[in-house]
């Protein structure tokens, strides 16, 4: 996992740009054109009355601009941004401590809200809802709660496994945002922006090869700018075209639909192993030395986004498209090009 140049998890090699690159308004957010549209509404609403935003839950796979969108909502809404995360917050007086320091109208980030502690979570029940705290003084028979009030303030929670969130936690969020895979036109956007920012030379059929190898995630496809960067300074070429593009990538393993080896070789096990599927998420996973939850979070939700794996009730199965894109068995031709017109429609 750590090697893969398209993994869509945060990497040592993002952290130089990945501050700078990110968009801060609404309107630097490139494509999600419903959820923006949404937020817009929302957050002007908010303002006007002079209350602070509904709780928002953000979900969808990693990469997808879910940090990003939690730090435009402040920033829209013109207030102070905490970030903290699931598993970072280790008892429930951590959280009692960040609650209690929050400002009025504050927006405060919990990343992988569903890594929290159930101990945790409790805490967070009545300060969703009702803005408070209940602490317990003293021990035993004795002991009192005592209720405690907390500036009214906005909790953007993001996960990228809506599924696994309490139903309790769930029900306390107003708004419910889920991020979808980009197509390639938002993409290759913005990697243009990014280019800009970065001061990287490349034509707009370099950005849009770029795109279409970026399984769908802003993250890889600015990792993948970077990258083929540094193969076009040292090869010598000016500006970055769809050539220069195809040639770097290829030598990183990368290919024209944005699949690396294990892509491939998970595809190749579901046929030659399981004779096409369906075959079971764990079975599949143990056969190819991967875990399960990395197979569904991080490989899966592109595959099936290209319909080259389908998700049935029994399993996985490979699709004539994805036998196809390994070029086993020839899939008529149609099928591959709905699939690929569905990659690339708008997302309205
Ligand atoms: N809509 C977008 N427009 C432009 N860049 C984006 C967008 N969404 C994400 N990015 C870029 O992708 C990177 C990863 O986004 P991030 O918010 O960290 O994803 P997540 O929190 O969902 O894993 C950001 O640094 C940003 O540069
Ligand atoms: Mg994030």
């Amino acid at each position: 996992m750590k090697d893969r140049i398209i993994t869509t998890e945060f990497t040592e090699q993002d952290i130089s740009t990945e501050p700078t690159l990110r968009p801060k308004s609404l309107d630097a957010y490139i494509g999600q054109n419903k959820v923006k549209k949404q937020m817009r509404i929302f957050i002007e609403a908010a303002k006007n009355r002079g209350e602070p935003l509904d709780h928002v839950l953000l979900y969808g796979p990693p990469g997808l601009g879910k940090t990003t969108l939690a730090g435009i909502i402040a920033e829209e809404m013109g207030t102070g941004f905490r970030v903290t995360s699931g598993p970072a917050i280790e008892k429930p007086g951590d959280l009692a401590a960040i609650l209690t320091t929050l400002k009025a109208g504050d927006v405060l980030f919990i990343d992988e809200i569903h890594r929290m502690q159930r101990t945790v979570e409790e805490v967070l029940y009545p300060a969703m809802e009702d803005f408070a705290l209940d602490i317990i003084i003293g021990k035993g028979p004795g002991a009192k709660s005592v209720r405690l009030d907390l500036p009214k303030f906005t909790l953007v929670g993001a996960t990228t496994r809506a599924g696994s969130l309490s139903a309790p936690l769930r029900d306390r969020f107003g708004v419910t945002q889920r991020l979808e895979l980009y197509n390639v036109v938002d993409l290759a956007a913005i990697i243009s922006r990014s280019a800009q920012i970065l001061g990287i030379a490349i034509d707009p059929e370099g950005a849009k090869a770029l795109a279409a190898r970026s399984r769908g995630t802003p993250r890889i496809a600015n990792r993948l700018l970077k990258r083929v960067r540094d193969y076009a300074q040292i090869e010598g070429a000016g500006v970055i075209d769809a050539k220069t593009t195809a040639t770097a990538l290829k030598l990183f393993e990368v290919d024209e639909k944005g699949l690396d080896e294990t892509d491939r070789r998970m595809l190749r096990a579901i046929i030659e192993k399981f004779d096409g599927g369906p075959v079971g998420l764990d079975t599949l996973a143990t056969s190819i030395g991967e875990e399960s939850a990395t197979i569904e979070e991080v490989y899966e939700p592109y595959l099936i986004q290209l319909g080259y794996i389908a998700r049935t009730p029994r399993g996985r199965v490979i699709t004539p498209g994805g036998k196809a894109h390994l070029g086993l068995e020839n899939a008529a031709s149609d099928d591959v090009s709905q699939i690929t017109m569905r990659f690339f429609d708008e997302e309205e």
